[in-house]
């Protein structure tokens, strides 16, 4: 093991060894939908109820942790990317977190909350999770006293939707398809009420009440939020303003470099030509397809364009989030 790895105890490589050998497979064959858990939210797939409540309650963030808290679909993997580039691409003594440490150990709900106990070993300046949390599942003051920060992306929710139902025609999707139909109208309708088991909602709730769950925290310094379309017309502004949030000074450098490797034609390069067992799954799920703003005005009929305007505007009243179409 390299030296950020070499005070690992038994049980924590044991169960990285663990984990790296079972977790794709896991995924392909995971639970589709499971009933409401803790405090009535919806997890689906390796997202879990458990998990989320033991962090919440037991476990501290490690210092200068960065949380990624996306709802699906809204450029969760971009941003990733974007972030894990910022905090550990530049310096190739963490070259090893990629290749050591599989996916589950960054996904705060997913899995298990072991995770927490094998970062507590990993000296690192920064440490980094993705998360589908809302924001009343994760314990504030755990991030205020670990001096962490949250980023949270805001896409447009008709783009989301239309991302969301083509994500979901993927065949790793048919133990859910009772509830995320291959029927555009369907899906729309099913979606609106909030039917859908869409991690991590309550039945009835979703994107709108991520939104302005998160929304509390808006004026909180530890709290930024990014728009995809911003981000994908402004890109080195918005990416220097995350950085400027995460205490992070790049050079032109170092930003042309991120740009170049966070950029959608790289990310779908990669996407498309891996050929290890992961990169064979995020292929099979597309998680890199268009990447544009407005593809929702090729399927949305007029009366659904409107009704998501209406219901946006009634659950988000009060606050000030502005959608860009
Ligand atoms: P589309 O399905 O509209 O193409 P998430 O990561 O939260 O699942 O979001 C997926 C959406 O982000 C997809 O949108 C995907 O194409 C887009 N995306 C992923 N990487 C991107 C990049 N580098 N640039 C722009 N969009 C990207």
């Amino acid at each position: 093991m390299e030296e950020l790895l070499a005070n690992l105890p038994e049980s924590c490589k044991t169960l990285l060894e663990e984990t790296k050998g079972s977790f794709v497979q896991g995924m392909q064959n995971a639970p589709g939908y499971k009933k409401p858990g803790w405090k009535g939210y919806r997890y689906s797939m390796h997202f879990s109820s458990e998990a989320t409540q033991k962090i919440y309650e037991e476990c501290d963030f490690p210092e200068n942790s960065v949380i990624l808290a996306s709802f699906p679909k809204t450029g969760t993997n971009w941003i990733s990317e974007i972030i894990y580039e910022m905090l550990f691409g530049f310096d190739e003594k963490f070259d090893i977190l990629r290749k050591e440490i599989p996916p589950p150990f960054f996904v705060l709900e997913g899995w298990s909350a072991d995770k927490m106990d094998l970062w507590k070993h990993i000296p690192l300046p920064h440490y980094y999770f993705m998360s589908h949390l809302p924001a009343p599942l994760i314990n504030f003051d755990k991030i205020k006293k670990s001096n962490s920060k949250i980023v949270v992306p805001i896409r447009n929710p008709k783009d989301q939707l239309i991302s969301w139902f083509n994500y979901c025609q993927s065949p790793n999707f048919a133990p859910l398809r009772e509830h995320l139909s291959s029927d555009w109208s369907q899906f729309f309708s099913d979606f609106m009420d909030g039917k859908q088991p869409i991690p991590v909602t309550k039945p009835g709730e979703g994107y709108a009440e991520f939104l302005s769950g998160w929304n509390e925290y808006k004026d909180d310094p530890r709290v930024h939020f990014v728009h995809f379309e911003n981000l994908k017309t402004n890109t080195t502004e918005e990416i220097n303003r995350i950085a400027k949030f995460l205490g992070m000074d790049l050079t032109e450098e170092q930003l042309t470099l991120l740009k170049d490797k966070t950029s959608f034609e790289s990310m779908k390069k990669i996407q498309d030509k891996g050929s290890d067992e992961m990169a064979q799954f995020r292929k099979s799920m597309n998680l890199v397809r268009k990447g544009k703003v407005g593809s929702w005005k090729d399927t949305f009929t007029v009366s659904q364009s409107e009704r998501m305007d209406e219901m946006m505007a009634a659950k988000l009243a009060g606050t000030n989030i502005k959608f860009v179409y």
